[in-house]
């Protein structure tokens, strides 16, 4: 079996030695143009080329969950397509958006400054049946950082296109219900697929329904999120703040307002990194059982376009 790998911003290296030892009598090598044909690809952010010259694939392995990126090139037709379904990503999610709902409703951003200017001084608790999490997308990820916050007791809501049941998280699916969801969630956290259906989803007339002093967290895709809109509605007042991970534009520009806003938390689009070995032991795995005919999970559907 040969595999080709085409991963920018990726050292290759440790990957190929990974796929190997788990692949033994696989031919694995890094894609060079002209390359002889592969059966399967591993794929971070190829060039259309690649696709272009390796029209017969069998599957392609994206090292991501999210495939927005992938689906915009012009893939073989019959290839699957195989996404990174958890590997190690949710609990990191978890983590991360965890400690973001926290750092916000215990307050420490100003613990902080006033440690700072030597004050000891307490803040009035915060009422925490007053604040409701609202996470957007129940899939991998959604669903474990619901879960998550529910052992903080926050009540957790879930918006997804399909209702779900998740003990103690209440369910609001497809667009009929998106309003009503919002507008019981203190807290919003993004973790949808980026498809067309919900690029520039938080956008001034959906944020505007959040309830008044809501925060937002977006760790999903910077097009999710209508930037200026959001700084428009923190500035009225509307908004509290919001932690972000992801942006329009990677790295953000030095230029842009949000290194400098006092209430916008930023960081570099690390909230769950890919995690080499398990990615690799889920990809061999995925791909032994597509060779045997098998179902695989995290197979994108390229229609809905996650
Ligand atoms: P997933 O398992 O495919 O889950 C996607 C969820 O979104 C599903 O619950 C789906 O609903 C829901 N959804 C999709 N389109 C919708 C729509 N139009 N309206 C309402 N709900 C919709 O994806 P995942 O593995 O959890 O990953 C989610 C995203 O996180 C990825 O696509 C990626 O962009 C992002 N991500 C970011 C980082 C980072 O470091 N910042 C890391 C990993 C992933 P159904 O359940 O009804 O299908
Ligand atoms: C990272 O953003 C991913 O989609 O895995």
């Amino acid at each position: 079996m040969k595999i080709t790998f085409c991963c920018s911003d990726t050292k290759a290296g440790p990957w190929l030695t990974g796929l190997r030892a788990a692949l033994p009598g696989a031919q694995v090598e890094v894609w060079q143009a002209g390359a002889a044909p592969a059966e399967h690809a591993v794929v971070w952010a190829p060039p259309q080329q690649f696709f272009d010259e390796q029209p017969q694939l069998k599957g392609i392995f994206n090292i991501g969950a999210g495939v927005d990126a992938l689906l915009k090139l012009r893939l073989p037709p019959q290839a699957t397509v195989v996404r990174l379904d958890d590997a190690g990503m949710s609990v990191q999610m978890a983590e991360y958006v965890c400690h973001a709902v926290i750092r916000h409703f215990r307050e420490f951003d100003a613990y902080e400054a006033d440690a700072r200017a030597g004050l000891w001084s307490f803040r009035k608790p915060r009422v925490r049946a007053d604040f409701s999490v609202g996470v957007m997308g129940l899939g991998v990820l959604g669903q474990r950082v619901a879960r998550a916050l529910r052992q903080f007791e926050f009540p957790v809501l879930g918006w997804s296109r399909s209702s779900k049941d998740i003990e103690g998280v209440r369910s609001f699916a497809g667009a009929a219900q998106f309003h009503d969801f919002l507008a019981v969630s203190k807290v919003l956290v993004n973790l949808l697929p980026l498809t067309p259906d919900t690029r520039d989803i938080l956008r001034f007339d959906t944020l505007s329904k959040l309830p008044p002093g809501a925060y937002v967290i977006n760790v999903a895709r910077g097009a999710h999120l209508v930037e200026q809109d959001l700084i428009a509605l923190i500035a009225s007042g509307h908004l509290a703040g919001a932690t972000l991970d992801v942006f329009r534009s990677e790295p953000l520009p030095l230029e842009h307002p949000f290194w400098q806003h006092p209430k916008i938390t930023i960081t570099p689009h690390t909230s769950a990194r890919t995690l080499r070995d398990e990615s690799i032991a889920q990809i061999a795995g995925k791909m032994m059982a597509l060779e045997r005919g098998e179902p695989v999970a995290g197979v994108v559907d390229r229609g809905r376009g996650y």
